[in-house]
């Protein structure tokens, strides 16, 4: 089966080719959603979107001990964020808590981890793998991962994230343990 997508849709008023997508032209055709786009449309946009160095400029910001998030947009039915990361930073293991989501490899290589839960057994690994720069990978519910720059990598990581329905109260996981905590990511500079 196939999956009918749209190859223009009209934002205020504008057509935009949807076969490819600046990312000032990404962030105006999230902005346009009245209803979270699918999975596919978000990997499809993402997929054909060319973003410049010059275009990461305000959303670049490294920090030691954790990764940095950074807002681009965001409206009820989809954010869009850019995260840099540092070797050996990483997410805890967590859900989108109904969101699904998808993330393109800007710059540097990435380690998606993903986990089975089992309320008898608790979390347990279930694949491990590295997407390459350029490389677009998805969650969709309920998916539970762990995303971050191998501590090996020798260099930085950055990632562009677009989640439909935003992300609010994330679940988070432990191997090995069927307790599931909440977690509220709220690292945006004020
Ligand atoms: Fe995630």
């Amino acid at each position: 089966m196939s999956t009918y997508l749209s190859t223009e849709e009209v934002i205020s008023g504008q057509p935009i080719d949807t076969t490819r997508l600046t990312f000032s032209e990404l962030i105006q055709l999230l902005e346009g959603q009245s209803a979270p786009p699918t999975l596919e449309q978000l990997e499809s946009w993402l997929a054909v979107v060319e973003i410049a160095s010059e275009d990461l400029q305000p959303y670049l910001g490294f920090k030691e001990g954790n990764y940095w998030r950074h807002r681009v947009c965001r409206n009820d039915s989809v954010e869009m964020l850019v995260i840099c990361w540092r070797p050996g930073q990483k997410t805890p293991i967590h859900d989108h808590n109904g969101s699904h989501g998808m993330v393109k490899v800007q710059q540097g290589v990435m380690w998606e981890t993903t986990f089975d839960f089992n309320e008898d057994k608790g979390l347990g690994y279930k694949t491990g793998r590295e997407c390459q720069t350029g490389e677009v990978t998805g969650a969709d519910v309920p998916d539970i991962h762990q995303l971050g720059n191998p501590e090996v990598s020798g260099q930085d990581l950055i990632t562009i994230h677009v989640y439909a329905p935003p992300l609010g109260v994330l679940k988070t996981y432990k191997v090995g343990s069927s307790q599931v905590d909440l977690y509220t990511p709220n690292d945006f500079p004020a």
